[in-house]
């Protein structure tokens, strides 16, 4: 993956000058100066202002404020602009509106109402890349190209007859010809046989459940739609730039329907977004998931959080402020978790716009505030760590994640709608946290070579070749632990026969001839003392050792956690949603079995995670709970520049990265 410009830790956030009164930018220009931002990215959400009426551009402003930045030694990601068209371009090419399942015409007056298979506004939002491109290609501020923004978080699926058009078009691209798409599909249901590609639509709204692999198709094809645009306009900055082009993920456990994995080669480099859920009192948990999912995503190299907040959102129902030293938790989490750049939304809070109640680097109240301490303070951090770039994060556990599995999961007309993709990922990436485990997030098909031990929750959809890895890395000595639910179908969709889990039966040594899922509420107890919900099922061990039973509800006797002896590994099932004590105790089972070991042994509520290069690693440190803690380590603080001699002392809500010591280094 390429690199940015320049040395140390990339930090600042979105700039949207064009809110403000010119005088207003000098004194911003200073303020980022104080705060050490180094990077702003610029002119976002600026396509109606650079192109007033169709093929008018006015840049005049764009060149104050570049020229501006420059002076001031702030750098620019330079966004194409391209991430919500201007009202003229609906009023002129209705059809370019998208379209809800039911028809419903999404208007302008929000952002990105575009249809993203519109030819027009793939052909208008191009001609802007060309002149933004064009004109700052060469200009000394400019560093990194931002494309678009956000790609399909509004608009990603489009029901339009535009939209169904392409949808065929992608259809015959997959399938060829219609008898190999009714096959996929399983038209013999329901009398759903399509003789014509015309008659082929969207899954619009339909009396009941539409064909599942419709539906998924659907899901794939809208994902690649967003991903043509991100092609597309690579495509033209390819032409005229040498900088280094990145688009901003939404990685996390909120966004579902973009298949970043795919994405990845489409960037030099992976940025992400991430907010943190307010209403979870243990938002930095997942926080710590998106954050170990983007380095996935990233292969493993270093990425860019292009937004985070400083404190409260305005779009969650409640929206909570960060407590003081927060937002320094937050931002150095992502960079224990591989960030190599620290950008929020945004730099200066809006006064209008629906926008206007989102903490900013610079809230309205200015700068003499907490907020804007702490932007300071972080800047400090940041540059104290800028030994730090470009080294990785060590991880023996991998957690293995696949957008298309998500999809599948979580249609309708399943056995129960308490199977959530989610939920056993979340369940068993929290248990490692707590361990001190650092857990990378891959997909089945990435090299499971490095690892000691490889989680598979709900692996509902899984590939041949996918099954074959797995099979061969247990073979050769490794560990994996699948949950209830995987293997289930094939890339269609398509039940595999025999006996659940299909994929992993032989793998696991169990043959499930009968789910038996639960009331909502409804628990049960298994024999070693965990008690669990949701989800049983008429498990057979088929060459499993059992390792815990039902004691009640529908099967009692029959196993619920059983692991198989294959090769030089092992291959263990949960067949059941273990609760939080359990699924703790299950995984440090695995942990302790496969020889997996905690980055530092911690006290709970702090957060360790390392980071290491050729010949140095650093201990970050997170102190999440209101108590001084202790652990050991040997090094020195980079934030306080104090020497740990064996131990380090950290006070409540503080954070420590330590450079430790080398065997034979002089302490
Ligand atoms: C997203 C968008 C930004 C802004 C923030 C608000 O991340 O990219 O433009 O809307 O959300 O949290």
């Amino acid at each position: 993956m390429r690199q940015w410009q320049g040395d140390g830790i990339l930090f600042g956030g979105d700039y949207n000058p064009e809110q403000w009164p010119e005088q207003t930018w000098s004194e911003d220009i200073d303020l980022m100066r104080r705060a050490g931002v180094n990077l702003v990215s610029v002119g976002i959400f600026s396509w109606a202002l650079l192109e007033p009426a169709p093929g008018r551009f006015e840049f005049g402003w764009l060149d104050r404020v570049l020229d501006l930045l420059h002076a001031g030694g702030i750098r620019v990601d330079l966004a194409t602009a391209t991430a919500s068209p201007p009202p003229w371009l609906a009023r002129l090419h209705p059809e370019t509106l998208p379209r809800r399942a039911d028809g419903t015409i999404l208007w302008p007056g929000g952002r990105q109402a575009y249809c993203p298979s519109s030819p027009v506004f793939r052909e208008r939002s191009l001609e802007l890349v060309r002149a933004v491109a064009g004109r700052y290609a060469e200009h000394p501020a400019v560093v990194m190209w931002h494309v678009s923004n956000e790609l399909g978080c509004h608009n990603v699926h489009c029901y339009c007859d535009v939209s169904a058009e392409a949808f065929r078009g992608w259809l015959r691209e997959r399938y060829g010809d219609l008898d190999r798409l009714n096959a996929a599909w399983g038209t013999t249901f329901w009398s759903q046989r399509y003789g014509d590609w015309a008659e082929i639509n969207p899954p619009r709204t339909a009396p009941t459940f539409a064909n599942p692999t419709q539906q998924l198709d659907f899901l794939r094809f809208s994902s690649d739609e967003q991903r043509a645009q991100l092609r597309a306009e690579r495509g033209v900055l390819a032409t005229l730039v040498r900088q280094p082009v990145t688009t901003n993920f939404m990685i996390g456990t909120g966004v579902k329907h973009l298949d970043y994995r795919s994405w990845a080669d489409d960037v030099d480099l992976v940025s992400n977004d991430h907010y943190l859920t307010a209403a979870d009192p243990q938002a930095h948990l997942g926080l710590a998931l998106a954050a170990d999912h983007t380095r996935g995503v990233a292969g493993g190299d270093p990425w860019l959080l292009m937004e985070h907040s400083t404190s409260a959102v305005n779009w969650q129902p409640r929206n909570v402020a960060k407590l003081p030293g927060q937002l320094r938790r937050n931002s150095l989490a992502h960079v224990a978790r591989g960030a190599d750049g620290v950008l929020f939304f945004q730099w200066r809070a809006s006064r209008a716009g629906a926008e206007k109640f989102h903490s900013a680097m610079v809230p309205h109240s200015g700068p003499d505030t907490k907020i804007f301490r702490e932007v300071c303070q972080l800047g400090a951090d940041l540059r104290a760590l800028a030994e730090v770039r470009g080294s990785r994060v060590d991880a023996d556990v991998a957690i293995l994640f696949d957008w298309e599995a998500w999809w599948g999961v979580e249609l309708d007309s399943h056995p129960s709608i308490d199977v959530q993709y989610a939920d056993r990922l979340t369940a068993l990436h929290r248990a490692l946290w707590r361990a001190g485990v650092t857990a990378d997030i891959i997909h089945p098909s990435a090299d499971l070579g490095g690892y000691r031990l490889v989680l598979a929750p709900t692996l509902y959809l899984v590939r041949d070749a996918d099954v074959a890895a797995l099979h061969q890395y247990v073979e050769g000595g490794g560990t994996v632990a699948v949950t209830y639910f995987s293997g289930i179908v094939d890339e269609n969709d398509h039940i595999r026969l025999g006996g659940y889990p299909g994929a992993f039966r032989e793998l696991l040594g169990v043959r499930t001839e009968e789910f038996f899922p639960l009331r909502e509420g409804e628990q049960v107890r298994l024999d070693d003392g965990s008690t669990a919900d949701v989800w049983t099922e008429w498990l057979h061990a088929d060459g499993a050792e059992v390792l815990a039973s039902y004691t009640d509800g529908p099967l009692p006797g029959v196993p619920a956690l059983t692991r198989h002896r294959v090769g030089d590994g092992a291959a263990w099932y949960v067949g059941t949603r273990l609760d939080e004590p359990a699924t703790d105790r299950l995984v440090a089972r695995l942990v302790d079995e496969t020889g997996v070991r905690p980055a530092a042994s911690a006290p709970s509520g702090v957060e360790v995670v390392r980071r290491r290069d050729d010949d140095r690693t650093w201990l970050f440190a997170i102190n999440h709970t209101d108590a001084e803690v202790r652990l050991p380590v040997t090094g020195t603080d980079l934030l306080t520049g104090a020497r740990c001699a064996g131990e380090l002392t950290l006070p409540a809500g503080d954070v420590a990265v330590v450079r430790e010591d080398r065997t034979g280094d002089p302490t």
